[in-house]
């Protein structure tokens, strides 16, 4: 954590913020997915800061955000493939891994480079007045779920970060999903709300994780943010096919919860599920909730994303 307390501004200016990153300094801004805790990519000393606030593992590298395709194209090495891939699913949520083609970018140390196109307004509106790539991993603290309200932004951040930029809320709610284009054939490395079978349509021959044995999957410089525990709350997390048994202090996200249950979270689709999965973590922990049961979600897109950010959470 940074030591001393600076002061923050809270601004509905994308303007405002701006200037106040130009400067060096560190602003959460919305996106998408998941709120961002932003620097400017050429700015060294700005990006280290934002591993301090968040008590990031120094070799966790960091997405940078663009606002358009050629301004990626200035950051990584975009090949026909990828540039297929994001002009199909940007301005959206997916990254792409690229060898990194300007080197006055903050990579912490790796010669690739993670970017991304947001559709949020707000943050389009943000990065173009930026002008620079900006690098923003999840604004949270590494361990914790990602933050996907301003409530809980201004909770934990106010006093530690130099702006928090307003905006819509996210509205997919889970992190975007990651390809590795270094990689031959592709690698997902992440999954997302853009889902493998489409992909599939687009990289028929993308490969996933499971393809890989155990220590390659996790070597760096392939995935180093792999190895950390993610997306968890304090308390214990299960995975369950039924809410049925759960016991009634325990609080339940999913398709059928029970009525009676101390805290509940009822959704209709995976996409529900998503917005809503951060947020039930965030309340369980304000609750002090002891358990957290979460229902398998349901045959349809967004599965492998849920299960995979259900079950590292339930691993710690
Ligand atoms: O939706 C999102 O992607 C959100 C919003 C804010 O854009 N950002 C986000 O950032 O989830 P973060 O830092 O929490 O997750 C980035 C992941 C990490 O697992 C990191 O290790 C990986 O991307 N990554 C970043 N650069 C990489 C690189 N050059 N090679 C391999 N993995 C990389
Ligand atoms: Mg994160």
């Amino acid at each position: 954590m940074r030591e001393n307390k600076v002061n923050t501004l809270i601004t509905n200016s994308p303007l405002e913020a701006a200037q106040i990153l130009l400067r060096g300094g560190l602003v959460i801004f919305p996106t998408e997915t998941v709120y961002g805790i932003g620097a400017s990519a050429f700015d060294e000393k700005a990006c280290r800061k934002i591993y301090e606030v968040k008590n990031r593992p120094s070799d966790n590298p960091l997405i940078l955000h663009v606002e358009n395709i050629a301004s990626l194209n200035a950051c990584g090495e975009v090949d026909e493939r990828a540039a297929l891939v994001f002009r199909k699913f940007s301005p959206g949520p997916i990254t792409g891994i690229f060898k990194k083609r300007n080197q006055h970018l903050f990579t912490a140390g790796l010669n690739t480079v993670a970017v991304r196109i947001p559709s949020n307004s707000t943050a389009r509106e943000f990065l173009e007045a930026c002008g620079v790539p900006v690098a923003a991993p999840s604004a949270n603290v590494s361990g914790k779920p990602s933050l996907t309200k301003l409530e809980y932004i201004l909770e934990e951040f106010s006093g530690k970060v130099d702006c928090i930029l307003q905006g819509d809320d996210p509205r997919i709610g889970i992190e975007s999903t990651v390809i590795d284009f270094t990689a031959e054939p592709p690698i997902l490395l992440r999954p997302g709300f853009v889902d493998r079978k489409d992909l599939l349509l687009i990289l028929p021959d993308l490969r996933g994780l499971e393809s890989l044995s155990e220590s390659a999957a996790t070597a760096a410089p392939r995935s180093p943010g792999l190895k950390y525990r993610h997306y968890a709350p304090a308390c214990k997390v299960v995975l369950k096919d039924s809410l049925k048994n759960a016991p009634k202090d325990a609080a339940q996200i999913g398709f059928e919860t029970e009525f009676g249950s101390v805290f509940a979270i009822s959704v209709s689709s995976n996409e529900e599920y998503m917005r809503l999965l951060y947020s039930f973590f965030v309340e369980c922990d304000r609750r002090n909730i002891a358990e957290a049961w979460c229902q398998i979600p349901k045959e349809e897109s967004g599965k492998e994303a849920l299960l995979n950010r259900i079950q590292k959470a339930a691993s710690k």
